[in-house]
């Protein structure tokens, strides 16, 4: 059997970035300003503080302003309200994104509930949710993981509609989003999660297959319907005593066994993680457009 397509989300997403970029410039040109994003950092976590800053540098190389405030791990909720408000009242900023997970100390509902609508470029809100859960209501954000999932389909040329699609986890960020997106297209979805008897068997019936439960290789080749288009989320750094780092990243897929059975499989690194922030740009550009017109 042939194996699968290799879906390159690094060549999806530099190829996105540049219409971007050519948006922010013709903005630009139109209005005399540009999109701004503000990002905003609590504490030092490692992988919060490289997110952070790759956010922050991939504004920076597209043309759109960014504004960023780092506070302490001791914060209180009340100060990260105010940055909050602060930002939902500045005119130049059109997304504001505040870094999860938050401290314990932070009632991370509250702080999401703060955010203008408006502004919700990570699609977060519950009013967000609310609308790309209901039929005929169009969300003002898409969140960013998810949207990526459904562009590197769509940009595969995997049919959707009338198809099964499987999503492995239901976090709020991504399963759960993901789960919503896909039956919005018309899939029939099914929803597995960490307290599903028999995984494998409801996987391998999936013609789509988004994996998203943070299990490091959990998914077997054997778990894969003949054909299908696997969507790997999954970062799981994993120890590699070969690595300068002491470990590297695998996904939820054990990619070498899966790429023998399905048509379309996305690697780790390179798949789904370059579309996250560059969806980010682009719903921050679509907000500061609807701002500007
Ligand atoms: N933490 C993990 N993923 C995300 C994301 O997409 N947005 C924010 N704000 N925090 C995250």
């Amino acid at each position: 059997a042939p194996t699968a397509q290799i879906i390159d989300g690094k060549a999806i997403a530099d190829e996105i970035r540049k219409e971007i970029a050519a948006e922010v410039k013709a903005l630009q040109e139109k209005y005399g300003k540009v999109p701004g994003l503000a990002v905003v950092l609590v504490g030092t976590k490692g992988d919060s503080t490289t997110y952070v800053r790759m956010k922050r540098k991939a504004c920076a190389d597209l043309g759109i302003q960014s504004f960023s405030t780092d506070l302490p791990e001791d914060v209180t909720e009340e100060d990260l309200l105010k940055v909050v408000a602060d930002y939902n009242a500045n005119e130049d900023v059109h997304g504001i994104l505040v870094q999860l997970p938050l401290p314990k100390h932070i009632n991370e509902q509250r702080i999401l509930d703060a955010i203008s609508l408006e502004k919700d470029v990570d699609g977060f809100h519950p009013a967000n949710i609310g609308a790309l859960a209901m039929r005929g209501r169009t969300p003002l954000f898409t969140s960013c993981t998810p949207k990526g999932c459904l562009e590197l389909l769509n940009r595969s040329g995997v049919a959707i509609s009338g198809k099964r699609a499987v999503v492995l986890g239901r976090s709020n960020i991504v399963g759960m989003p993901v789960a919503h997106l896909l039956q919005g297209e018309d899939a029939t979805v099914t929803v597995v999660h960490s307290r599903t008897p028999n995984p494998q068997a409801i996987c391998a019936e999936a013609d789509i297959l988004v994996a998203a439960i943070g299990k490091p290789e959990m998914v077997r080749g054997d778990w894969i319907k003949p054909g299908a288009a696997v969507i790997d989320v999954g970062t799981n750094p994993i120890p590699d005593a070969s690595k300068k780092s002491g470990y590297r990243l695998v996904g939820d897929v054990a990619f070498s066994e899966a790429k023998e059975r399905a048509s379309f499989i996305t690697p780790v690194p390179g798949g789904v993680g370059p579309m996250t922030i560059t969806m980010l740009l682009s719903n921050t550009v679509d907000s500061a457009k609807r701002a500007f017109e």
